[in-house]
């Protein structure tokens, strides 16, 4: 089976969460970086491609460039997009255009009505589309989604989601540190919290329990003075079927670094899961002993890449859904269907849903917390 060719837009030298892609591709053994468009800045964009021991032609210094070459060569069959959020849009439309698969990093764009715009073009495409909704690679929170879907806790009455970390307690974006530079800046971030991890809260709470969320009432708020996007988010939300939510996010929460968790409670018991014990599903049954399910556990639902007893981290659920991307990439090649599991990667419906929970978020906070159609 002759590997994957991967290119990344973004990810440059310096950057944060390119090199987390590469790790993770590395990690399937079945994509090789062969080309990028690296950095905004065209020498850093050469020298990280070169650093990163890219043929010098393959090393471009715009991502229109990238796609169009790619495209009219023995080229990529997938790119990363790991850009700044207003860039995800511009730079996935390249891509689409030239037919080359695309794993674009959420939030899927910075606003909504790019986000429809580009389901749009996606849906003209053959391009796969794939979302990194990184949770969504953590083998215990598939077995959550599967345990509901078989009812194992029954009907879902309430789910709770919190993901508070501590990184923008003070004004880290007038220190320097590029990282919180772009994501206070609402013309390449969109919202703050909400599009930055709002968004994997809000699709982990579906993807969870399979429900749709249709309402919003969310309150939200700017702590820090002077910034211009939100830093701190409460919401309650109302699932189709009767379920209610609860939603807390937070960037100013001191002492949380990346405080990720949910909860799902139906009329015959619960599970609760959080990153900070990535490898255990807590199941409390109804009337019976509580459990606490790992990934060694006999008749789980989804296994690894790396045997059960090494913990799972989040390199390796970010590998997981190059994994799933990299099987739909083989299926379609070999005209076969893909394997079940390769389906829970997140698509374009799911990089939209997140825009919507966004939108619907700051338009109920802006009403004092009104309650809005998602
Ligand atoms: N899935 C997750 O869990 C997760 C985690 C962290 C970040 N992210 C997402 O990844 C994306 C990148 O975040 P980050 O923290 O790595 O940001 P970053 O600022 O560290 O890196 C952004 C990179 O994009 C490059 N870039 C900017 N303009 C470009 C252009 N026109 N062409 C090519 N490259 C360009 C920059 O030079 C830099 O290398 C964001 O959308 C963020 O939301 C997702």
């Amino acid at each position: 089976m002759r590997r994957l060719r991967l290119g990344m837009v973004g990810g440059g030298n310096g950057a944060f969460f390119g090199a987390a892609h590469r790790a993770a591709a590395a990690m399937t053994g079945r994509f090789t970086l062969v080309a990028g468009a690296l950095s905004s800045d065209p020498e850093r964009a050469r020298d990280s491609g070169r650093d990163l021991g890219l043929a010098p032609e393959r090393c471009y210094t715009n991502f229109a460039d990238m796609a169009g070459r790619e495209a009219a060569r023995d080229g990529i069959d997938l790119v990363a997009i790991v850009t700044p959020n207003h860039l995800h849009a511009p730079a996935a439309r390249a891509f689409l255009s030239a037919g080359i698969n695309i794993l674009c990093d959420k939030p899927l764009t910075a606003t909504l009505p790019e986000a429809l715009a580009l389901e749009q073009a996606a849906a003209q495409s053959p391009s796969l589309f794939g979302v990194t909704y990184t949770n969504a690679g953590f083998d215990m929170l598939r077995e959550a989604r599967a345990m509901v879907a078989a009812g194992e806790i029954g009907a879902v009455r309430m789910v709770r989601v919190v993901f508070p970390q501590e990184w923008l307690a003070t004004a880290a974006e007038a220190t320097g540190n590029k990282q919180a530079e772009w994501r206070t800046d609402p013309a390449k971030s969109g919202a703050g919290s909400l599009g930055d991890i709002g968004t994997h809260a809000f699709h982990l709470a579906e993807f969870v329990t399979g429900l749709t969320a249709t309402e919003i009432s969310a309150e939200v708020d700017t702590f820090v003075p002077g910034r211009r996007v939100d830093d701190n988010v409460t919401a309650k939300l109302r699932f189709a079927g009767g379920a209610k939510g609860l939603l807390w996010i937070s960037q100013v929460a001191i002492g949380e670094t990346n405080g990720l968790a949910i909860d799902v409670h139906g009329d015959r018991g619960s599970l609760s899961w959080s990153v900070a014990s990535a490898n255990t599903l807590s199941f409390a049954p109804l009337n019976d002993r509580r459990r606490v399910i790992d990934r060694a556990s006999h008749g789980t639902a989804v296994k690894g890449l790396m045997p059960p007893g090494h913990a799972q981290g989040f390199v390796e659920a970010l590998a997981r859904l190059y994994l799933d991307m990299a099987e739909q990439i083989e299926a379609r090649r070999d005209g076969r269907a893909p394997a079940a599991d390769a389906l829970l990667l997140p698509g374009i419906a799911d990089g939209v849903r997140g825009l919507r929970f966004v939108e619907a978020a700051l338009r109920s906070g802006a009403t004092d917390g009104r309650w809005t159609e998602i």
